[in-house]
């Protein structure tokens, strides 16, 4: 591996072949994020919209990289099934606690893969008329993008691997590595039984 795994983790690592994004590196970019988040939104006291599991390493990190007033939300919703997935629809399991109405919006994702479950997301947020909608992603991969999805803050751009660590799973798994690894393929035998 070219960036190495850390000794406590080398035994849930052996399912991985590569180590992508160490935790420094997150740590890094997350903190930019944070700032840039920070003097674009002064005044503006923005709601922060997570849909859990994946986004909660990113979403405990940004906010503590943030430096004005903020709120947080989450929501949930359930892995699709292949056909759901090929109609963009994902079933909400946990809606906001928040209103969101007339207030800063930013929706924060840990990865836009085919862009299919944020587009639907986005949508159903729009419908609630907030004041303004912006997307920060952690990771993008536009080879996979079926929807253009404009995204405001981003963190690093992927290939098409299946990565897990920093919040994403892989059959629940792997969520708590601190950094980001690509799955070794064998590992990996369908994209549906990935957890989100
Ligand atoms: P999309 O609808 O294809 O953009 O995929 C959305 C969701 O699938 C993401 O929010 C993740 O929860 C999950 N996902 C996509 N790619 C990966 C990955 O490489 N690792 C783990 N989860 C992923
Ligand atoms: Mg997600």
């Amino acid at each position: 591996m070219k960036k190495p795994v850390p000794d406590e983790f080398a035994e849930l690592s052996q399912a991985l072949q590569e180590v992508y994004i160490t935790s420094s590196e997150l740590q890094e970019r997350v903190a930019q994020i944070g700032r840039a988040i920070s003097a674009d939104y002064a005044d503006k006291a923005p709601i922060l919209i997570g849909a859990l599991k994946g986004v909660m390493c990113f979403m405990a990190d940004l906010v503590r990289a943030i430096t004005i007033p903020v709120e947080v939300d989450f929501i949930a919703v359930s892995s699709y099934s292949t056909e759901e997935r090929d109609r963009g629809v994902v079933r909400v399991i946990k809606d906001l606690d928040l209103p969101i109405t007339d207030r800063h919006v930013i929706f924060v994702e840990d990865v836009i893969d085919t862009g299919l479950t944020l587009n639907y997301l986005l949508r159903s947020l729009r419908a609630r008329s907030p004041a303004s909608l912006e997307v920060c992603a952690l990771l993008n991969k536009p080879t996979r993008r079926l929807m253009d999805i404009p995204i405001r803050y981003k963190g690093f751009d992927l290939p098409d691997y299946f990565v897990v660590g920093y919040g994403l799973d892989y059959a629940e798994r792997y969520r708590n590595l601190p950094f980001i690894g690509i799955l070794k393929p064998g590992v990996l035998f369908s994209r549906s039984q990935a957890g989100n």
